[in-house]
């Protein structure tokens, strides 16, 4: 069945109809959502209704699969560690209450960020599947960094141009008010460089890499460094730029993390379940090896 693409967002998002995720992507199937998602880097999958093992088995095609951080950082797991749990649900199956370091473990998750950042070699794909989705609320919004940064003016380009920027997983839990960290993750977790500014290497587009991992700026203090993020992330979030995703159950939704930056909302009831669950293709290398 040949696939379709209907626009959700004129600059970078669509939804894709003709693939059936029961069954793991062919060669064609992945070089056709290749091509799709390099146009619109949001692609909407709607009415796939997969177990885990069916989500693996359709991502594993498209590169290297991430190992979930929870997964290497030896945190307590709900799910196998191909799979990175966004839900709000505990292993014995309840939602988990305030406080609760897995709840506060992905509250960062509702600030902008890309996935993976703070890893040496980031996340490239992101595969999240809704499986019980919120009454109200609990959208997923992206934002098209390609635009944000055509949107720059020039001086500002000028200056990001080859900045370096400090991603750490540390940082930004600690952002959100949870400094909890054992040794192993501080070791595991360390901090790392990216390019403020990279470029696809398919369409040779040039995108903003912003997360709220970024810590600083490689070589400004501190305050320099988090006043031009904070001025980035304005601009980059501005509504022009967003796309808001409203989930029925059995959506998946797939970024490329290289040109967009994502944040989960809040939803209602909150002492309800949302299950979202996560496959994610590794990049092919760290973005300071890569020219702008
Ligand atoms: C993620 C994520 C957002 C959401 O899975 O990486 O940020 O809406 N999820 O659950
Ligand atoms: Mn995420």
């Amino acid at each position: 069945m040949p696939i379709a693409l209907h626009e959700r967002h004129p600059s970078f998002a669509a939804e894709i109809q003709g693939i059936d995720m029961r069954q793991p992507a062919t060669p064609e199937v992945v070089s056709e959502i290749e091509a799709a998602i390099d146009r619109f880097p949001v692609l909407v999958f709607p009415e796939q209704h997969i177990t885990d093992e069916q989500q693996v088995a359709f991502t594993r095609p498209f590169g290297e699969l991430q190992v979930s951080t929870a997964a290497r950082t030896g945190r307590e797991q709900r799910l196998n560690a191909e799979m990175t749990d966004a839900s709000n649900i505990s292993a014995e199956n309840r939602v988990l209450e305030a406080g609760d370091a897995r709840r506060m473990n992905n509250l960062g998750s509702r600030r902008w960020h890309t996935d993976g950042s703070f890893n040496r070699v980031p996340v490239k794909y992101s595969l999240l599947s809704g499986r019980i989705v919120a009454e109200q609320g609990g959208e997923t919004q992206l934002a098209d960094m390609r635009a944000a940064y055509d949107s720059l003016p020039d001086n500002l380009k000028l200056t990001i141009e080859d900045l370096l920027a400090h991603h750490s997983l540390i940082h930004s839990r600690a952002v959100v008010g949870f400094a909890e960290a054992s040794p192993d993750e501080r070791t595991i977790l360390a901090t790392v460089s990216q390019r403020l500014v990279r470029r696809h290497p398919r369409t040779r587009r040039k995108s903003l890499y912003l997360s709220n991992h970024a810590a600083h700026i490689v070589g400004w203090p501190i305050p320099e460094g988090l006043d031009l993020l904070y001025d980035l992330m304005d601009r980059a979030t501005q509504p022009a730029h967003v796309y808001t995703h409203k989930w029925r159950v059995g959506d998946l939704l797939m970024w490329d993390n290289r040109v967009t930056m994502h944040r989960a909302r809040r939803h209602y009831p909150e002492n309800t379940p949302r299950d979202m669950r996560r496959t994610s293709i590794m990049d092919v290398g760290n973005t300071v090896e890569q020219a702008a």
